[in-house]
């Protein structure tokens, strides 16, 4: 919900969700970009793709192309192709990675290669995890330990990219500092 308030995807817009898992995202983007936009789901997971195919049938959404892919290991000019295959713009208008990045591994690689999914001007919206701060730092253990069990690295910090990498730059956080959230516009051009 953040992490989409920050992106801020409009009307027509084609948004890649990177990591999309079980598409829980995809209703809220959908509210976004309307019947005239189109959301690209990417999971290397055929489970969680087959949950987000459901949910897209189950809703009568047509404009939602699923893509099994490893975002560190893919080839973007594949990818596009395939978009494009499926009825997609080769170059998605903003790209979304909800809890998905630090999960990655080598996320630096996955955000490399996002990037050469995206049209020059798109924005791009980030929302991970980290420690805990500040009173809430007594959760700390509890935090990751929840992160261990999902598979994700805590220490990750993959918004640091969009803090870098990115122009006008949208931040906010949630549950004691522990959910970072940022957007803003790419000037990757790699
Ligand atoms: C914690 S789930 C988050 C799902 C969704 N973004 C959400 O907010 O509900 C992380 C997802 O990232 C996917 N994932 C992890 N590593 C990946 C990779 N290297 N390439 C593509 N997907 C990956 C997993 O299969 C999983 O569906």
């Amino acid at each position: 919900m953040l992490g989409i308030d920050a992106l801020a995807p409009t009307t027509g817009q084609q948004v890649l969700d990177i990591g999309c898992g079980t598409g829980l995202n995809f209703s809220l983007l959908q509210q976004r970009v309307g019947t005239s936009g189109a959301i690209v789901g990417i999971d290397r997971s055929a489970e969680m793709l087959h949950q987000a195919r459901r949910r897209a049938q189950a809703r009568g959404w047509n404009n939602v192309i699923l893509l099994q892919a490893d975002m560190v290991l893919l080839d973007p000019g594949t990818i596009a192709a395939r978009i494009q295959e499926s009825g997609g713009a080769a170059a998605s208008d903003a790209a979304l990675a909800t809890y998905s990045l630090s999960l990655m591994g080598d996320w630096q690689q996955a955000w490399t290669n996002m990037n050469r999914l995206l049209s020059a001007d798109a924005r791009i919206g980030v929302v991970d995890m980290q420690d805990p701060v500040g009173w809430a730092r007594w959760f700390t253990p509890l935090a990751r330990l929840a992160c261990a069990a999902g598979g994700s690295d805590i220490t990750a910090a993959p918004w640091q990219a969009v803090e870098e990498r990115c122009v006008d730059v949208m931040r906010a956080s949630a549950r004691g500092g522990h959910l970072q959230i940022r957007a803003g516009k790419r000037t990757d051009n790699e």
